[in-house]
C-alpha cells in the first residue's frame, strides 16, 4: 500500500466483557474515571497517522457512545460509531462495512488495551505503508508456554525464544484484511492478523508496548489505574 489513502483505526468494543465480572459492557467500565474506550478513542483518534476512527459497540450503545464521543472531539480525525456484533470478527466486520472509500490502510484495535499508545498505532501503520500486508505489534513472553492435551498432560514446550505475546493496534492493506475477513468461515482466530495467516498472508511483528496490554480481568484493571496514575503524575511533575 503506496498510495496516499487515509489510515482508519477500527476499535472493536462491543464485547461484554464476562470475565472482567458482572457490570456494564467492558468498554464501558471506567479507568480513572474516564470508560475504557474513550481512552482507547482518545489515543488512536490523537496519533498523527490516523485519519478515520470507526468505533464499534453493543447495539443498544450506538446512541450513548456517539453523545460520549462529540463531547470529545477535539482531535482532527473523523469518529464514526457503529453496532457490532456477537463475535469479535463480526464485530470488525461491521467496523470494516463503515469505512470510508478512501481508506487503504485499516488498524484493529481493541478498546480493552485503554493504554496502547498513539506512537504505537503510528508504527504500526508505517509498518504497512512500507509494503507489509499485515503488522502486529508483540513482545517476547516473559512465562514458559505449554502445550496440553485434554486431560491437561503436558504435550509440548514451544521454545520461548520463538514465541510473540501479541497485541494490538494491528495493522493491514485494507484489501488484505477484507479478503481475509471474507474467506473466514469461524472465530478459530483469535485476532486479525490470525485470519491473514489462515488466508495465506505474510503477518509482521514489530515491538510491542508493555502499556498496549488487554484488559480481560480484574487484576488488570489494578495494573491500569496503576500505569494511568504514573502517566497523571508525569505530566504534572
Ligand atoms: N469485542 C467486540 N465484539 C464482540 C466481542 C469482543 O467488539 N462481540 C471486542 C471487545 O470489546 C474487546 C476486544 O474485542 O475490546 C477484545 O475482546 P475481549 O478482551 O475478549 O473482550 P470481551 O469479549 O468484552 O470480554 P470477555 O471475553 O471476557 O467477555
Ligand atoms: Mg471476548
Amino acid at each position: 500500500v503506496t498510495a496516499a489513502g487515509r489510515v482508519a483505526v477500527i476499535v472493536a468494543a462491543a464485547g461484554r466483557g464476562e470475565r472482567l465480572g458482572p457490570g456494564a459492557p467492558k468498554a464501558l467500565r471506567e479507568l480513572g474515571g474516564v470508560p475504557l474506550l474513550v481512552h482507547a478513542v482518545r489515543a488512536m483518534a490523537g496519533a498523527a497517522s490516523v485519519d478515520v476512527v470507526v468505533v464499534v459497540v453493543p447495539a443498544d450503545e450506538v446512541g450513548p457512545v456517539r453523545i460520549l464521543l462529540d463531547a470529545e472531539a477535539t482531535s482532527r480525525a473523523e469518529l464514526l460509531v457503529v453496532a457490532g456484533g456477537d463475535s469479535r470478527r463480526s464485530s470488525v466486520r461491521c467496523g470494516l462495512a463503515a469505512l470510508p472509500v478512501d481508506v487503504d490502510v485499516v488498524l484493529v484495535h481493541d478498546a480493552a488495551r485503554p493504554l496502547a499508545p498513539g506512537a504505537l498505532a503510528d508504527a504500526v501503520a508505517q509498518a504497512v505503508r512500507a509494503g507489509a500486508d499485515a503488522v502486529v505489534p508483540g513482545l517476547p513472553l516473559a512465562d514458559t508456554v505449554k502445550a496440553v492435551d485434554g486431560a491437561e498432560f503436558v504435550t509440548s514446550t514451544p521454545d520461548r525464544a520463538t514465541l510473540r505475546a501479541v497485541q494490538t493496534p494491528q495493522g493491514f492493506a485494507r484489501s488484505v484484511l477484507q479478503a481475509a475477513h471474507d474467506a473466514a468461515t469461524d472465530d478459530a482466530a483469535t485476532d486479525d492478523a490470525g485470519l491473514v495467516e489462515r488466508n495465506g498472508g505474510r503477518v509482521l511483528v514489530v515491538a510491542g508496548s508493555g502499556e498496549a496490554f488487554k484488559v480481560t480481568r480484574p487484576i488488570d484493571l489494578v495494573l491500569a489505574e496503576a500505569v494511568l496514575a504514573r502517566r497523571r503524575a508525569d505530566a504534572h511533575g
